[in-house]
């Protein structure tokens, strides 16, 4: 009960990236054949936010992947608990992740997608923590780039707690 969590990025600040984002990707995927994957569950807010201001055609679906078990530091596994239902061949395919920590995560989804021949494959990312990455990876749309914090809120979790919190913050125990 003596968790603190101290503001790092505010409800504005992030809906106006939000909307920054989701212009880009207006433009980049004018009379495309998109498919946004949503990571569950940590970008679900994200997602869902982000997509209401895209005005492309495009389809919705999701992959859950487990790589942290409440731990704070990645376990290097990967587990799929729930995986596409639409097929990302010949698609325009982009996923929406809320961070990038080791890169682990994303790298794995990366290669299952590509195994199933998209037509193209974009990363959107709301938060980057370039100095803990393992995996060389690009990241076309992202959002914030933080230092190496433990980050909760807007759809990030610590324990599967505070992912109601419309603002981002620094979580410590
Ligand atoms: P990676 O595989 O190390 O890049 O970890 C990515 C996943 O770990 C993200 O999708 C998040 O679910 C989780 N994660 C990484 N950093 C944080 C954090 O600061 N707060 C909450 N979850 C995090
Ligand atoms: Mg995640």
């Amino acid at each position: 009960m003596s968790d603190i969590i101290m503001p790092l990025i505010s409800e504005k600040e992030i809906a106006n990236k939000v909307k920054e984002l989701a212009e880009r990707i207006n433009t980049d995927y004018r009379g495309k054949n998109l498919l946004v994957v949503c990571l569950l569950r940590g970008a679900f807010i994200f997602a869902a936010d982000l997509l209401r201001l895209l005005n492309v055609d495009l389809s919705i679906d999701f992959i859950q992947a487990a790589s942290y078990f409440n731990e704070k530091i990645s376990s290097e596994k990967l587990q799929i608990s729930l995986d596409l239902e639409i097929s990302p061949q010949n698609r325009d395919v982009l996923i929406i992740e809320d961070i990038i920590d080791t890169g682990y995560t994303l790298s794995k989804i990366q290669e299952m997608i590509l195994a199933l021949h998209p037509k193209s494959l974009e990363v959107c990312a709301l938060l980057d923590k370039p100095s803990r990455r393992k995996v060389d990876m690009v990241v076309n749309y992202r959002g914030f780039e933080i230092e190496d914090k433990f980050v909760v809120g807007y759809g990030l979790d610590y324990g599967q707690k505070y992912r109601n919190l419309p603002y981002i913050g620094i979580f410590s125990a």
